[in-house]
């Protein structure tokens, strides 16, 4: 079998590595493109060298640009490959514009399209990544959901064909990640004992491209009672400057991290702060509270469970959720067991092989 996979963002990488590794493994050809839309090594090189995934067949090296010009590029040089290379398939992860690009370049030209990370909906059309979704999976013809909320959400928008529930990569790749003899080292190196310190990463647009928002976030994590480390995305690290935001009082801003390191740091805080998806997903894993800045959420099973909360931008709400928000008590699997990049192949196997 031979598939063309398409990734370009940080949570991509993260997500097809499973899926990458055991395509190989099982002696299939894949055509791994990079996009280009994350370009610096910290946000994508950085998940290559740690995750130990193959090194890009191409790069598209598409850039930052505005969302139709940024697709269009996308678009025309996906295009290209998948004339020239014929797959049996096509494979697409997420909700990027790099998602959205792959999904549609593949249907087009009629080469049958899998969507990892199929069904998640936050009925907010306002979001990038929601238009995104909704439209790759309208076109995809494989659907890999991580949840029954997922399989439910496609279900209602007709969609019923070629829907399989088969948990979610990010936990495949958490537990590859997860090296518990080294977190206290993590630790040391930044001066944080366990559970004495916050951890936030902002970047969604919603909060980045409204400055009322944001400064309400910036201002709630600047007052909290003991330090919050924020690897800081660069689009915010861009826009906090334009804005004249900067981090002051416990709010101490931090290039982002590796991987390793990042999922030590999750799971020894207090709690989490987070506008991001898949973080939501990692903190229910490892018991790690989260308090979501954002105002809905995809993952809802992890709010129904009692582990996350959903603030929005309210600096009193944010305040409030860092003092008392204690949840404790049992978490079900909800995302799976972390075989979901070899339940994920057998499926394509059968369906293209
Ligand atoms: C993208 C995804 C978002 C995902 C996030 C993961 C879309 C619409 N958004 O958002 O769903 O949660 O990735 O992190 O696809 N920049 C750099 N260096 C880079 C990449 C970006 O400096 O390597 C800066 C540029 O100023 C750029 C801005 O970040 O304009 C935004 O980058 P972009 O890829 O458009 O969106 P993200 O905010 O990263
Ligand atoms: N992540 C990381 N280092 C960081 C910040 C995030 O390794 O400094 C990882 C995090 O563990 C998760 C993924 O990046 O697996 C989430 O990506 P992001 O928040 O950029 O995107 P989203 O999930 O919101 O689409």
């Amino acid at each position: 079998m031979r598939v063309v996979s398409v990734v370009g963002a940080r949570p991509q990488f993260i997500k097809s590595a499973p899926v990458s590794h055991v395509l190989r493994a099982r002696g299939h050809q894949e055509i791994l493109v990079h996009t280009g839309q994350h370009y610096d090594d910290a946000l994508s090189a950085a998940f290559f060298r740690e995750l130990s995934i193959p090194e890009p067949d191409m790069n598209l090296e598409v850039g930052s640009a505005s969302h139709g010009r940024q697709t269009a590029r996308m678009l025309e040089g996906l295009e290209r490959i998948i004339e020239d290379e014929s797959p049996d398939g096509v494979i697409i992860y997420g909700d990027t514009n790099s998602t959205l690009a792959g999904a549609l370049a593949a249907a087009k030209l009629h080469v049958p399209v899998a969507h990892v990370e199929a069904g998640l909906r936050s009925f907010n059309r306002r979001m990038p990544e929601e238009i995104n979704r909704v439209l790759a999976d309208h076109i995809s013809s494989l659907l890999f959901c991580p949840t029954d909320t997922a399989v439910e959400n496609l279900q209602k928008e007709g969609i019923t064909e070629g829907v399989h529930r088969v948990g979610d990569t990010m936990v495949d790749t958490l537990h590859a990640a997860l090296d518990r003899d080294g977190q206290e080292g993590v630790l040391s190196s930044r001066g944080l004992e366990r559970r004495e310190y916050f951890l936030s990463t902002v970047h969604r647009a919603e909060n980045t491209d409204d400055p009322d928002r944001l400064r309400n976030i910036v201002e709630a994590l600047d007052s909290a009672d003991m330090p919050v480390l924020l690897p800081m995305h660069p689009r915010t690290k861009k826009i906090m400057a334009s804005q004249g935001l900067e981090a002051k009082g416990s709010l101490r801003s931090i290039k982002p991290v590796g991987h390793m390191e990042f999922i030590a740091l999750l799971a020894n805080a207090r709690a989490m702060l987070t506008d991001s998806g898949g973080v939501q997903k990692e903190a229910y894993m490892l018991g790690t509270p989260c308090i979501t800045l954002r105002d809905e959420t995809e993952w809802v099973e992890t709010v129904d469970a009692g582990w996350n909360v959903v603030v929005g931008a309210d600096r009193e709400k944010i305040e409030k959720a860092m003092t008392t928000f204690h949840p404790s008590g049992e978490r079900a699997d909800l995302y799976g067991k972390g075989k979901a990049g070899d339940e994920i192949v057998s499926i394509i196997e059968k369906e293209w092989g």
